[in-house]
């Protein structure tokens, strides 16, 4: 297992590339079993969890080619409509092949994918989703077992706006050759992104990016090109990491339009944003004063971007508040924090950070994808040197981050354990 080791104390100056996102490209190359069909999808991060969604997909009989950040997925030799235990537990997101397998076979047999450290994460929404759309749904020794039918209910109201469950849905509703209308539906970009891919699919999706979707789907789907939009997270993070660390940093190819609520925390808290039109350009010349967020579905503040923006607070001007309102249990990043020297108290979904001049550097051990980008982020700016273990969830979710901080004046480095 690889460790970061980072020496701390150094403003980050000049220009990161931001790379394709995650969180849209794991849907899309699920929607690529809805077609027989080959599908390219551009600008694709090399991250564990694409090779992840790669493995889930191979073993579903496509065939898969990734290079210089283009994936080639053929799928016209798919037989199989099991995924199982051992792909699904590794990631969650692999329950959104659950859609386009019903879909393709009428039925589809789909692992749960069980708990993970960030809370219960039941699929709970997905499932009652494909009920109301007329879907027979059993449990069966950890699997669910999911049928198809003809059914004359073609509207879902979700009761929270998952991300996942809309994008499960809005799969599923591509191939039905009529129109189905989801409420209450998750309006993240990244949804707009599938939409777009489901569209250039031969699909009609209307209202995406809004709470309504109105999608009338075809038995004919076909293979398109897609280039995935900019890692809104990955920005997020790199725009974070210039105002912590009193640096300068220009994020290209990345959409501000998607980070509205991010930006607009960082001038609160005395950053200066600039936003242009492929660029974000983010700095800041003293300590953080001190803000309050809520994290919220998308156009709120995102859940993603809590742990970084805890570990920016730690050494922020004042105390803070935050209060995680779409997860429990996401704060396991703090007790790592305060090992580091930072001053938080947990109450609940509320977190009080009262900021510390310093951090020290100390060993950590990252325990997910966001949690683990908030101890890179307080490594920076801690004084001596921080070793963040278990850095392979790094690796789900940053495409060599440690390559692209180095580039900006970080000393970071990735040794094996
Ligand atoms: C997606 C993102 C993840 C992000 C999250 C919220 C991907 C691959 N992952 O995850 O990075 O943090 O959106 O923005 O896109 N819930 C239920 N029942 C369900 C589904 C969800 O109770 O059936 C709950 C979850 O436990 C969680 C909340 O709803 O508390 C949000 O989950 P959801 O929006 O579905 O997130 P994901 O799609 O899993």
């Amino acid at each position: 297992m690889d460790v970061f080791v980072i020496k701390g104390s150094k403003p980050l100056r000049g220009k990161v590339r931001i790379s394709g996102s995650k969180n849209a490209v794991l849907p899309i190359m699920a929607a690529t079993l809805l077609t027989s069909d080959i599908s390219e999808i551009d600008n694709v991060p090399n991250l564990r969890d694409v090779h992840t969604m790669t493995k889930l997909l191979t073993r579903l009989g496509a065939s898969i080619d990734f290079s210089k950040n283009r994936l080639t997925i053929d799928t016209r030799r798919v037989r199989t409509f099991e995924a199982p235990y051992e792909l699904v537990r590794t990631m969650r997101a692999s329950v959104l092949v659950m859609g386009p397998l019903l879909a393709r076979f009428r039925k589809a047999r789909v692992s749960l994918p069980g708990g993970c450290a960030i809370g219960a994460r039941p699929i709970d929404i997905h499932l009652k989703g494909f009920a109301a759309l007329g879907a027979d749904i059993k449990l069966d020794g950890g699997y669910v077992d999911i049928r198809g039918r003809h059914s004359p209910k073609r509207s879902v109201r979700l009761p929270f706006p998952s991300v996942g469950a809309t994008e499960n849905l809005m799969m599923y509703a591509a191939a039905l050759p009529h129109k189905t209308v989801l409420r209450n539906a998750a309006r993240e970009p990244e949804i707009t992104d599938l939409a777009n891919f489901l569209a250039s699919a031969g699909a009609s999706v209307r209202g995406a990016g809004s709470d309504t979707i109105e999608i009338v789907g075809s038995r004919k789907l076909k293979g398109s090109r897609h280039s995935v939009i900019p890692d809104r997270i990955e920005a997020g993070t790199f725009a974070v990491a210039a105002a912590m660390t009193l640096g300068d940093l220009a994020l290209t190819h990345a959409r501000a339009d998607h980070l509205e609520s991010v930006l607009d925390k960082l001038e609160e808290a005395g950053a200066r944003v600039d936003r242009n039109a492929d660029e974000i350009r983010v700095s800041a010349n003293r300590r953080t004063r001190p803000i309050t967020l809520t994290t919220m579905p998308y156009p709120g503040f995102p859940t993603d971007m809590q742990a970084q923006f805890m570990a920016m607070m730690a050494v922020g001007d004042g105390t803070g508040v935050i209060t995680e309102t779409v997860f429990e249990n996401r704060f396991l990043h703090a007790a790592e924090l305060t090992r580091m020297g930072a001053d938080i108290s947990l109450e609940g979904r509320v977190a009080v950070v009262k900021g510390v001049r310093r951090l020290k550097g100390a060993p950590v051990t990252a325990s997910d994808l966001r949690a683990s980008a908030a101890l890179v982020l307080a490594g920076l700016v801690a004084e001596g040197k921080s070793e963040v273990r278990r850095v392979y969830h790094i690796d789900r979710g940053y495409e060599s981050m440690e390559v692209k901080l180095r580039s900006v004046g970080a000393d970071i480095i990735r040794k094996a354990e």
